[in-house]
């Protein structure tokens, strides 16, 4: 099966409990006020701890939601992390999902980071077996190369690839027109660099490049009338129409404040010239390194 595209989603790798309910920074409201709007798309994994978290918000609305967890990142000592993708991995830590979720099936399902150990034909053909049994509607990768998306492909069809693309981190673009030419959806996600585009404040220690990119944001937005962030995201939004292809942007927060100013940039339509402006700044260095990354 494939999964139909959504707009946005929602990432809700920030999301944990805690915060008082009903307030601002409550979990289940913001993945209920998602939901209310629209935003269906949620991206959750084994490694962010909060699976339990997502299945007790979305419980009575299932129907509502396109549910997608990732596998195959595992947490070690003192922050360091491996990566596990063998056939008899790929089985325990869809059922360990899907208990935590308290579902019977998980939309889409991917490999969260690419494996130098496993190759990828043993992991995917895993992973189609799954679907084959009824726990996993639609299959992703993460975090691969052009070639592990192709032998993927070639295995089992991939319906969404999730790499990190924003304005600050732009590397996934060699790879884009593989992903257009296998139809594959392309899920963007850390869209503003990890929350650093919301704040594009400039000064003297501030790289020449990143302060070019930011005043530009803050131009964009003030003639728009939107934050920079907006603009950031609504760029995000535009790749699909200058790359051609199916992009969903995948913004994270843990307010509902600030996942409706979200909501709104997708709506946000820039100009030729805004997006000429954006396209010839190059990425800088305030993304920093893309995570979690192959080698480190
Ligand atoms: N596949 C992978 O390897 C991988 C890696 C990283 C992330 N992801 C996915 O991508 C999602 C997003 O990643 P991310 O959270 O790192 O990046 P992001 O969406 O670019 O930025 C999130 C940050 O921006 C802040 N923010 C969000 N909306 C805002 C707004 N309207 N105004 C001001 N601040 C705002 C958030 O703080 P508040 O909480 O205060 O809003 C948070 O600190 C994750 O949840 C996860 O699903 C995947």
């Amino acid at each position: 099966m494939d999964i139909e595209q959504p707009r946005q989603g929602l990432g809700c790798m920030r999301l944990r409990d805690g915060a008082e309910p009903g307030l601002d920074r409550d979990p289940s409201a913001v993945i209920g006020s998602a939901l209310d709007h629209g935003v269906t798309f949620l991206d959750t994994a084994d490694m962010y701890g909060n699976e339990a978290l997502v299945g007790r918000a979305i419980r009575g609305r299932r129907d509502e939601v396109l549910l997608c967890s990732k596998f195959g990142v595992i947490w070690g000592e003192g922050g360091s992390w491996s990566v596990r993708a063998d056939a008899a991995y790929v089985r325990e830590a869809c059922e360990a999902s899907l208990r935590r979720l308290g579902v019977d099936v998980i939309d889409l399902y991917y490999l969260h980071h690419r494996s130098d150990e496993t190759p990828i034909e043993e992991t995917v053909t895993a992973m189609a077996a799954l679907v084959d049994d009824g726990k996993v509607r639609a299959l992703g990768l993460s975090n691969v190369t052009e070639e592990d998306l192709r032998r993927a492909h070639d295995v089992h069809p991939i319906s969404a690839v999730q790499e990190e693309w924003s304005l600050v981190q732009r590397g996934f673009e060699a790879m884009v027109p593989a992903v257009a030419e296998l139809g594959v959806i392309a899920v963007a996600h850390s869209p503003t660099g990890h929350g650093l585009l919301h704040s594009p404040q400039v000064d003297e220690a501030t790289d020449p490049t990143d302060a070019r990119l930011r005043t530009a944001l803050a131009d964009i937005a003030a003639r728009h009338d939107v934050t920079p962030g907006q603009v950031a995201l609504a760029w995000v939004h535009h790749r699909s129409q200058t790359w051609g292809l199916p992009v969903v942007p995948l913004p994270g927060t843990t307010s509902v404040r600030h996942l409706r100013a979200n909501i709104a940039a997708a709506d946000l339509t820039l100009s030729t010239a805004d997006l000429a402006l954006l396209d010839a700044l190059g990425p800088g260095t305030v993304g920093g390194p893309a995570y979690p990354r192959a080698g480190g």
